[in-house]
């Protein structure tokens, strides 16, 4: 379980009391698979994945209904009980049960290193480091992935939107082609592609396109 540690540093929208409020608020995203997710797991052989920024569980759920044995990774105490609940009323015992529902800060420690053969995160605000290289978020993820195992990193296609997104600027963040950049030849890179998003995003957020990046650890 994670503490409440955080450096004063810590951007607003990685906080548990950022999110907490959010979730808090009653709003919920659609209870769908990210379309992304669905298009480039579908063919993965289930194993160990561990779902970045879990939020609500709809990504979790849908990979522990294909047998994936699958960490569900939140700051937000709100939306994992939530998560949890869920999965409890509408899952299998068994789907429910491949899923842990971990509290944790990303920016603040790390998931355990080398043993995932999917690493998710869809959409998770991964602030870029002040100096060259992963910040320690990003470094975490990475170092997340087993050998032979696949890192799927999905964004929103921010530079399109940027007149419109007054608090938000794009180059605060580590889009998933710039993750791409990062990686060492210890990875193979088999997408990295910006796509129209196969749902409409959540009302109000004008999202059109995606940006995905699929890696393989060799
Ligand atoms: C935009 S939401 C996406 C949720 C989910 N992946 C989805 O697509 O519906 C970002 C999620 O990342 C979580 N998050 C943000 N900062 C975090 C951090 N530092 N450590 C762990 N989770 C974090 C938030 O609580 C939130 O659930």
């Amino acid at each position: 379980m994670e503490t409440d540690r955080r450096n004063a540093q810590q951007p607003e929208n990685t906080t548990a009391a950022f999110w907490d409020e959010r979730y808090r608020d009653g709003r919920r995203f659609s209870g769908n698979p990210n379309g992304m997710l669905v298009a480039e797991a579908a063919d993965l052989p289930p194993g160990r994945a561990l779902d970045v920024g879990a939020g609500e569980g709809a990504d979790a759920r849908w990979l522990a209904r294909r047998g994936w044995k699958v960490t569900a990774l939140d700051v937000s105490g709100v939306a994992l009980e939530r998560a949890r609940r869920d999965a409890r009323d509408s899952e299998a015992p068994d789907v429910a049960g491949r899923v842990s529902w971990v509290r944790q800060d990303l920016t603040v420690s790390p998931p355990p290193a080398g043993v995932f053969d999917l690493v998710s995160a869809q959409y998770f605000p991964l602030h870029r480091s002040a100096g060259p290289g992963p910040s320690p978020a990003l470094r975490g993820l990475l170092d997340a992935v087993a050998p032979g195992g696949t890192l799927l990193v999905v964004g929103h296609e921010l530079t399109e939107l940027v007149s419109r997104l007054h608090d938000v600027d794009p180059e605060d963040y580590d889009q998933p082609a710039d993750v791409a950049r990062m990686l060492d030849d210890g990875w193979e890179v088999l997408v990295d592609e910006t796509r129209p998003r196969t749902a409409p995003a959540p009302p109000g957020s004008h999202h059109t396109h995606d940006t995905v990046l699929r890696a393989r650890r060799r």
